[in-house]
């Protein structure tokens, strides 16, 4: 199978499942990877995060503070969280520096990266959450690069 063929679906019944996937997610990450979360509001990107963060060695708790679009942490590589949620769009996630930090030598990971469309470089893993039921999220992974 070639990279950027590769889908899957997962069916995550709590929040708890939702971290375990994201540390699983992680085990295929290396430097420069980025990871695409799209899906509304409460669809459980944060909680994905905190797995990913975790299976990266970042032993700081991920948190999602309403201001900041980037938050850095230290883990086996540089781990980056940005919330794209407040930004107008790519100018404005490039004034952040954005492109920098993509490109450089940590891991990414954004939610609602749908607000900015062209930062998100075709190689990108995209993440699909959808809420279900109230404790249900389907959790469709493309590209992921095997
Ligand atoms: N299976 C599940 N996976 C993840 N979260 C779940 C699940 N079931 C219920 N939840 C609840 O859904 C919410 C998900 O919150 P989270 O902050 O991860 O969402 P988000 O997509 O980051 O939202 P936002 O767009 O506001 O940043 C939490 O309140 C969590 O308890
Ligand atoms: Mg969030």
């Amino acid at each position: 199978m070639s990279a950027g063929n590769f889908l899957a679906e997962f069916i995550s019944s709590s929040p708890e499942e939702t971290v375990a996937l994201g540390e699983r997610i992680a085990r295929f990450l290396h430097q420069g990877s980025i990871v695409a979360l799209r899906g509304g509001l409460g669809a459980g990107k944060t909680y994905l995060t905190k797995g990913i963060a975790r299976g990266l060695g970042v032993s700081e708790e991920v948190t999602s503070p309403t201001y900041t679009i980037i938050s850095e942490y230290e883990g086996n590589l540089p781990f980056y969280h940005i919330d794209a949620y407040r930004l107008q769009g790519d100018d404005d996630f490039n004034a952040l520096g954005g492109a920098e930090i993509l490109y450089g030598a940590g891991v990414s990971v954004i939610e609602w990266s749908e607000r900015i469309p062209d930062s998100i470089p075709e190689y990108a893993i995209i993440v699909e959450l959808e809420i279900r039921e109230p404790n249900h999220r389907n959790i469709l992974i493309r590209n992921l690069d095997l």
